[in-house]
């Protein structure tokens, strides 16, 4: 059953519009080059329309992997075909593993705190999951490759670009958590000071400290660069040909690398450029 007629689960001339419409994405982020407004995480501002941190990351990037679920079961259906082969299955298991941690245990389970965000950050972030989902959803899931063969003479690359995104994913996920320690160690100082002074304990929102671990002691953004390597080892996964994993990986860097430069200034700027000891934003010796 569709949700909405030729375009949840998409028909397949809405889907290649929406796939063309979705390679100009980078010119929309060249706004990110020029304003430095950003009103989340670290450059977060006070607003009366202000959402909840955790609660903002958790829906807006739930709908991603939503949406794609629905179409892997939708889609196939609808253009006649019984069941999708192993490797369109490997594909969408992947993209949702990464956004369960993502929207669900990281904002919901793990993250000491997080910070609010302005509605817009919310919207627009909610509309890039959406749209980002329907483009690789009507690839994975009817108008790309469905065949076991096709999925069978790749083997090889598959099984590269799998332990490229294995590695990808690890190493995003222990970046996030060198993060996380600097408020979890805040906290730990904060309960025992409060439980020596008999005073109630400080919040640890807002507490910021330069990382110093991993790949953080070349980089100011370890778990950017990394999320990069976990989306281009699934695009190999894909092949050549899976052009919605090619813009999903260069619609995420056009976005995170202004982002991550953005973030370095700020760093420059609360700490002092001597403190970074020569630590580049995003990519280690070079930006
Ligand atoms: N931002 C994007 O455009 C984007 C796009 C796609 C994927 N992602 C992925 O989503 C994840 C989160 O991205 P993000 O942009 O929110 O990352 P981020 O700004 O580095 O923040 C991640 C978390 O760590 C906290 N944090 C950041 N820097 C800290 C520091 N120096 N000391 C202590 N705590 C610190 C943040 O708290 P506050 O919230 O209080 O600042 C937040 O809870 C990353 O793994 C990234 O790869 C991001």
């Amino acid at each position: 059953m569709a949700i909405i007629e030729g375009w949840l689960p998409p028909s397949r001339e809405n889907w290649e519009f929406i796939c063309r419409v979705w390679a100009y994405f980078p010119v929309i982020t060249t706004a990110q080059w020029v304003l430095d407004w950003y009103p989340q995480g670290k450059t977060s501002i006070e607003s009366r329309f202000n959402i909840n941190g955790k609660i903002g990351w958790a829906t807006m990037e739930s709908a991603g992997f939503i949406t794609l679920l629905y179409i892997m079961y939708s889609l196939p259906q609808e253009v006649g075909i019984s069941e999708l082969p192993w490797g369109n299955w490997t594909l969408a298991g992947c993209f949702v593993i990464h956004y369960l941690y993502r929207a669900v245990a990281a904002p919901l389970f793990l993250n000491p705190s997080m910070s609010p965000m302005h509605p817009f950050v919310w919207i627009m972030a909610f509309a890039f999951q959406v749209t980002n989902a329907v483009s690789i959803g009507g690839y994975i899931a009817g108008y790309g490759p469905t065949t076991q063969e096709y999925w069978a003479s790749r083997s090889e690359f598959m099984f590269v670009g799998l332990v490229i995104w294995c590695w990808g994913l690890l190493g995003n996920m222990f970046h996030d958590d060198d993060l996380r320690e600097i408020r979890r160690a805040a906290n730990r100082k904060q309960q025992r000071e409060a439980k020596e002074s008999g005073k109630p304990a400080e919040s640890v929102d807002k507490i910021y400290m330069i990382p110093k671990n991993g790949l953080f002691r070349y980089v100011l953004h370890a778990h950017y660069l990394c999320e990069w390597i976990e989306w281009a080892g699934w695009w190999m996964i894909g092949g050549w040909a899976f052009h919605p994993g090619r813009n999903f990986l260069i619609n995420e860097i056009t976005t995170m690398l202004p982002r991550a430069l953005q973030g370095k200034r700020w760093y420059e700027k609360k700490f002092g450029r001597e403190k970074l000891e020569g630590r580049k934003a995003v990519i280690p010796g070079v930006l």
